[in-house]
């Protein structure tokens, strides 16, 4: 059975979205829009509750779950209409939201039938990963129907390795006991809101670099090991919030280099989640900084080289650095096929967005018809993959130049590598944004 859930809060979406799919036997179907929820009631028939964030009760999902005789729970703040309406099966919930409450609500109007007595509550392993480096509970395993066993205890710290080493073990989800399950979201949500707020100091930008890197390089491993997974795509999506809040709170291209001078030892993660972020920043530059641009690139720029056989193939920036690195000739055709089996993987997302593949096929193309793996000039590089190409080549510069990087020079070599079509706007708006930051 599943709900519709529909809210603007990305956050408020992924931690009930979790909390439910984590305590109950429902399946969370996201609604990003009040019309897209109602036609989610329209179209499926194992809807049990309509879960709706809307400050008073004009909604066509409202009058749709009416309709169809489905219960509507409705999040509404103080300054909203919170009065509960007498229609049988209507709820309302003043926000903050108490999640116990919450999920006992969405139990209750569901007719939900998990056993309460539930000695354990599922949490997915991504997840862990953004519940910190070190859990205030003990995190098991599951035998059996009713044999746990303990695999981290309370103060044990949790890396990437750790990740990687149950994720290698086939485990894509662990158990916490349910006394500590509302710990364990605390702690999520702590993380994630307090980086996209800002108002704690440890998640600043270096924070969320640094966070964000760890995670990739666990993506990574699992990717190469599960394929893509939900839990995958879910943790690329949180890290692609994160950056797009980071992104709005720190401004100056500057910052962001000097913060992404860290975080390096794994080339790969660190090159990924660069990618990201400056990617994303120069859209910004640009104004195609819609949330749907945004995540595009950012979905691609963690993608782009997950196709990689070996993940230092991805310190090349060109066909002669791969020489430089002494690879065999048979590797250097497997490694001219990475954008397009990277492009492959992505359309294996679940509702992935169309554009996504072909930044990733395009990444390694040039203006000049001398890229690789189809020799497209600029006339065929869409304008997102010309932004796309252009980032990738700074991070790599910033890489390579470390302290010593200057966006100067970078823009004086960028006339000759890039002289053509979309690339001109994109100088234009590196350029405007030096002379801003100089002001
Ligand atoms: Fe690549
Ligand atoms: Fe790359």
């Amino acid at each position: 059975m599943k709900i519709v859930l529909y809210t603007q809060d990305e956050v408020l979406l992924d931690i009930l979205s979790i909390a439910i799919e984590s305590t109950l036997s429902l399946k969370v179907e996201p609604a990003t829009s009040d019309e897209e929820a109602m036609e989610v009631l329209k179209s499926k028939s194992d809807i049990t509750v309509l879960v709706i964030d809307k400050e008073d009760e004009l909604s066509p999902a409202i009058a749709q779950a009416r309709k169809d005789k489905i219960p509507v729970i409705r999040l509404a703040s103080v300054n909203g209409n919170i009065r509960p309406n007498n229609v049988v099966g209507e709820f309302v919930l003043v926000k903050p939201l108490v999640i116990q409450n919450f999920i006992e609500l969405v139990r209750i109007a569901s007719k939900d039938n998990t056993p309460k007595d539930d000695k354990f509550c599922k949490v997915r392993l991504d997840t862990l990963l953004l519940a910190g480096n070190t859990f205030s509970f003990d995190v098991y395993v599951r035998l059996s129907e009713s044999k746990f066993v303990k695999v981290i205890q309370q103060g044990d710290a949790f890396d990437s390795g750790k990740y990687a080493h149950f994720a290698g073990k086939g485990l894509s989800s662990l158990f916490v006991p349910k006394e500590s399950f509302l710990e364990y979201l605390r702690s999520m949500a702590a993380t994630l809101s307090g980086s996209m707020t800002g108002d704690n100091q440890s998640f600043s930008l270096e924070s969320a670099v640094d966070m964000s890197t760890k995670v990739h390089e666990a993506v990574y491993n699992s990717i190469q090991v599960f394929g893509i997974t939900p839990e995958a795509q879910q943790v690329m999506k949180l890290t692609i919030d994160l950056a797009a809040h980071s992104i709005q709170k720190n401004p100056r291209l500057k910052e962001l280099y000097r913060v992404l001078l860290n975080n390096q030892e794994n080339f790969l993660a660190w090159h990924s989640i660069a990618l990201c972020y400056i990617a994303g920043k120069i859209s910004t530059l640009m104004s195609w900084d819609s949330q749907n641009t945004h995540y595009k690139i950012s979905l691609a720029a963690l993608m782009h080289d997950m196709a990689l056989k070996k993940s230092e193939w991805s310190k090349a920036n060109s066909l002669a650095d791969l020489q430089k690195m002494g690879l065999t000739e048979t590797e250097i055709l497997e490694y001219t096929k990475h954008p397009l089996m990277a492009a492959d993987l992505s359309k294996q997302m679940a509702d992935y967005p169309g554009d996504v593949e072909f930044i990733i096929a395009q990444h390694h193309e040039l203006p000049d018809g001398s890229g690789f793996p189809h020799h497209l000039n600029h006339t065929k590089i869409s304008p997102l993959s010309a932004l796309f190409i252009v980032a990738h080549d700074l991070c790599h510069k910033l890489y390579e130049l470390g302290e010593v990087f200057d966006m100067l020079r970078f823009l004086e070599e960028f006339d000759q590598k890039y002289p053509l079509g979309y690339f001109q706007k994109i100088r234009q708006a590196l350029e405007e944004s030096i002379k801003n930051e100089t002001i």
